[in-house]
């Protein structure tokens, strides 16, 4: 789906309907009957005018994740809530100096974020922009889902602590699916990670990759890789020189930690296992070689900058503690409280820079994700990063801390940041931020 004439105009039905879903018939959610459902295709500058039917039985809304729009009126508002049977009109539109790179859309209902993207309610984005000499592009949304009796299966409680992760992984749907293509051809990768817990080690034994970014952040020239770390909500823009043969897209496996409960380990001890996720045949005959692909312009680099505020924000995962526990479990929030869409709890200057301090004291790595402002990832455990890496969501890691930089342009307004572990998110892991 692309846009015409600086105009992406869509309908989307979110509804549970009978699909075929890695290999089996099951009643599934999806846009318009399909997992994933449609990429749309946008420039900087582009508007994006979307009808959302909510045919679900429970509230639903949407959320382009990582776009820079604005978070108010019936742009990306994360309060919108829509009942069973309502229609909103959503308008989101890019600003001309919009980051090129690969975004995603789903539901951001508080407390029914986790089922329905779990359930299959999610698409990729594409703001185009930077064309590169290549044979193919290929979006490959990740995600992994579970069965039970024909339908999706529900998350225990113990899923929801740690985060569930499915039975299946897919890759747009498919389980295990062949990808094709002849000696020498450079690709595009375009990889969204839509699993709701699940954190991918990406990696493609055999085969040349290289990175030209993570979420709006871009390499100012691809840079050669043997695995990407994508955690929930992450996406990848890779390069891919095919090599005579067959080959294995694999995650290899990443321990995100565990939840704790009065000392003992809540959903299991091992998470994001290795596995395998579709097969490379590369044959026939060489393909002509491209030409190089050109560097691109550096992006903005905050370090420079003297930030106008400092600020501290601290993962809380507890028994109790002054806060709303959930049946019995763990309170899950940031500075010891849990979301409240009531009350606001970072204010910031528009047209300021800050620095954002996030700390986890929690034994889980938890992805640290920011809507509307792009954050310049700064510091992990306390050693600075190299170059310049723009990110909307970043990893925490488990009893660590990042510092990331975030320029408060272009947009006022009330939105949030939460853990993009969706279960977390839900069981209120998550803050607002009001820019005025
Ligand atoms: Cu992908 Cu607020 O989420
Ligand atoms: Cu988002
Ligand atoms: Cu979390």
């Amino acid at each position: 789906l692309r846009s015409r004439g600086g105009v992406l105009r869509t309908e989307l039905v979110a509804a549970e309907h009978e699909n075929e879903i890695a290999g089996r018939r099951a009643l599934v959610l999806g846009y318009n009957g399909s997992v994933p459902a449609s990429t749309w295709r946008v420039r900087p500058g582009d508007r994006i005018e979307v009808r959302l039917e909510n045919r679900l039985r429970e509230p639903t809304n949407l959320h382009t994740h990582g776009l820079h729009v604005s978070p108010t009126g019936n742009g990306d508002n994360p309060l919108i809530s829509l009942a069973p049977g309502e229609v909103f009109d959503y308008r989101f539109d890019l600003p001309p100096d919009h980051p090129s790179g690969v975004f995603w859309y789903h539901p951001h209902h508080h407390g029914n974020v986790a089922d329905q993207i779990f359930g299959g309610l999610f698409g990729a984005i594409v703001v185009e922009g930077d064309a590169l000499p290549v044979a193919r592009e290929r979006v490959l949304v990740i995600s992994d889902i579970s069965f039970a009796g024909g339908a999706v299966a529900a998350a225990s409680e113990a899923d929801r602590m740690m985060g569930r992760e499915g039975d299946f992984l897919m890759v747009n749907g498919q389980l295990l699916p062949e990808i094709v293509a002849r000696p020498r051809e450079r690709e595009r990768w375009r990889i969204v990670n839509a699993c709701t817990a699940r954190y991918l080690r990406l990696a493609l034994p055999g085969q040349r990759l290289e990175l030209l970014g993570i979420d709006s952040g871009h390499e100012p020239r691809p840079r050669a890789v043997d695995e990407v770390l994508l955690a929930p909500g992450n996406r990848a823009d890779l390069l891919v020189t095919m090599q005579a043969g067959s080959a294995q897209l694999r995650t290899l496996g990443y321990d995100r930690g565990a939840a704790m409960m009065g000392g003992m380990m809540a959903g299991g001890g091992s998470s994001s296992g290795p596995a395998l996720l579709a097969f490379v045949e590369v044959r026939g005959p060489d393909a002509a070689v491209l030409p190089a692909v050109p560097p691109r312009a550096p992006d903005a680099d905050l370090r420079s900058r003297t930030p106008d505020a400092l600020r501290e924000i601290s993962f809380t995962m507890t028994m109790g503690m002054g806060m709303p526990q959930q049946g019995g479990m763990m309170a899950l929030g940031f500075d010891g409280r849990a979301f409240d869409a009531g009350r606001i709890d970072q204010r910031v200057g528009a047209e300021t820079v800050e620095e954002w301090t996030i700390r986890n004291p929690t034994p889980m790595d938890h992805p640290f994700h920011l809507h509307v402002w792009p954050m310049q990832l700064i510091q992990v455990n306390g050693s600075a990063i190299d170059g310049t890496q723009w990110r909307d969501v970043v990893n925490v890691p488990a009893q660590g801390s990042v510092v990331v930089r975030i320029d408060f342009a272009r947009f006022t307004g009330l939105t949030v940041y939460h853990c993009h572990i969706l279960d977390h998110e839900d069981l209120g892991m998550m803050g607002t931020v009001k820019a005025a």
